[in-house]
């Protein structure tokens, strides 16, 4: 069965303080009703990642994630943070190719390819995003750039390696918009993922792959986009920075 998964991307956001108090109160609240094959991730920032997964501890249903790493493993590279720094002090999940990292920093399909491969080999599990920007779906280029994003970043990986990538589809125009897709926006190209994932590797090799969704995911929304059978969870940005919000998005899991 695959993984559901409901990851809090907290991406630049909150003090030490303020971040340490949000993960308790989802930690309470994922001690008390979180069971069966379902994951909680907070995507931290890289400062507070050992607090929070020291706070955390060793629990099956909540884990923390870094947001970046660098394509490098060590090095003359200032300001960077490396997989096996990440792996070192016992951090699992690394985002990849976020659309903020393309768009802001320029990442692209070959640096991000990298950044996957540095990242399993240290163990890291990749939460690889994946989405186009409002003025490709308008003119009905979406499931094709899609696609080539999912191709070109994993494609070049074994059978046993892509399964262990986590995907998250999210398109940008959803993105901090308060626009979300409809549950049949996301429903039709989490399909069109697994497919092209099922035309190179097969259908039990796509089956095995968390598909998460990601775009103005908030309490109000998340039990119909979650319910879709190709959608295994979500990836929320706004609304996984209040407990209260997020702890109600993870119940509609
Ligand atoms: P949002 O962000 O939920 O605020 O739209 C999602 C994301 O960027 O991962």
């Amino acid at each position: 069965m695959r993984q559901k998964i409901v990851a809090g991307n907290w991406k630049m956001n909150k003090s030490l303080e303020e971040a340490t108090i949000l993960a308790s109160e989802v930690k309470g609240m994922v001690a008390d009703e979180v069971k069966g094959n379902v994951k909680v991730i907070l995507c931290t920032p890289f400062p507070y990642l050992i607090t929070i997964n020291n706070l955390l501890g060793k629990d099956n249903h909540i884990s923390v994630s870094a947001q970046n790493c660098s394509e490098f493993e060590s090095g003359a590279y200032t300001g960077e943070v490396s997989a096996p720094m990440l792996k070192s002090i016992g951090i699992p999940y690394v985002i990849l190719g976020h659309s903020e990292r393309r768009q802001y920093f320029g990442e692209d399909a070959k640096l991000l390819a990298k950044k996957v491969d540095v990242s399993l080999k240290h163990q890291l599990i990749p939460i690889f995003c994946c989405g186009e920007p409002l003025e490709v779906r308008e003119k009905g280029g979406h499931e094709a750039l899609v696609k080539k994003q999912v191709e070109e970043s994993l494609f070049h990986l074994d059978e046993s390696a892509v399964q262990k990538v986590v995907i998250a589809y999210e398109p940008v125009w959803a993105i901090g918009t308060g626009k979300t897709a409809t549950s049949q926006q996301a429903q039709d190209m989490h399909a069109v993922i697994r497919k092209h994932l099922a035309s190179k590797y097969g259908q039990s090799v796509a089956d095995t792959i968390s598909i998460l969704y990601g775009g103005s995911v908030n309490a109000a929304n998340a039990k119909e986009l979650f319910a879709c059978p190709d959608v295994d969870g979500g990836l929320v940005g706004g609304a996984s920075l209040k407990s209260r919000e997020f702890t109600e998005i993870i119940k509609s899991i």
